[in-house]
């Protein structure tokens, strides 16, 4: 018998690990991944760029209609990496620079309603795992399973700041904690779709719990529905 598909949406805090639970589940289901910040922060990447005025409304739609996107899964992790304009851009969308305006950018309603277009396109098909702070409360409202990842503050930075030492980029914990505290509170408050829990979501608190628990735990949860 061959098991339903469906959409699992992962929502939460900057630095909960939404992407390392979602990439992996994703790879352990043989479903696809969807990383929504990924989107956001391409296009940051591009605006920056470009030079772009992101406050001409104009301007930008023109821009929108120039930005192509998409999702390749690349042979030797495995793991789809995202694609600006036909470039690899997973690495870049990660700098710093990036990190501070796209909570900017992401606030602007064009853009969204750009990106969630393109998100429902990928996603219909279902099999897939989508994760971002909209997911369950706007782009798949009828998910049907969702999660909602949170994490205490000072672990969230500990392991963005792991990243990044290992990456090799200079920054320190308390400015990492601060663009952390700064995303959380821009996402939450935006007009424009803001991070929240919804009453249908399964809460996974990810301070004291392993990757591989957080994979199992949601994996329990799909078969529930799968099965
Ligand atoms: O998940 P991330 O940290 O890579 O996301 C980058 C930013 O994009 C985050 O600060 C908020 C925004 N974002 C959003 O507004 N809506 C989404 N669905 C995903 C991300």
């Amino acid at each position: 018998m061959i098991n339903k598909k469906i959409i699992i949406a992962i929502d939460g805090l900057s630095g909960s690990g939404k992407s390392s639970t979602a990439k992996l589940l994703a790879k352990e289901m043989n479903y696809k991944y969807l990383d929504s910040g990924a989107m956001y922060r391409a296009v940051t990447l591009y605006i920056i760029e470009n030079s772009i005025d992101y406050k001409n409304l104009k301007m930008l739609k023109t821009i929108l209609d120039k930005i192509e996107l998409e999702f390749i899964k690349d042979d030797m992790s495995g793991f789809y990496q995202i694609h600006l304009n036909n470039k690899n851009v997973e690495k870049k969308i990660r700098s710093k620079k990036v990190s501070e305006l796209v909570s900017e950018i992401s606030k602007i309603s064009i853009i969204r309603k750009k990106l969630v277009q393109m998100q429902r396109t990928i996603g219909n098909k279902k099999g897939i795992v989508m994760e971002g702070r909209d997911i369950g409360t706007v782009v798949f409202p009828r998910a049907e399973l969702k999660i909602f990842m949170k994490a205490d503050l000072d672990i969230r930075a500990k392991r963005r700041f792991n990243e990044f030492e290992k990456l090799g980029k200079k920054i320190s914990l308390e400015e990492v904690k601060s663009n952390l505290t700064d995303r959380d509170n821009k996402d939450s408050n935006r007009e424009d779709s803001p991070l929240k829990v919804t009453s249908d979501s399964l809460i996974l608190d990810t301070t004291l719990i392993s990757l591989e628990e957080q994979i199992e735990f949601i994996k329990k949860e799909a078969k529930k529905i799968t099965n």
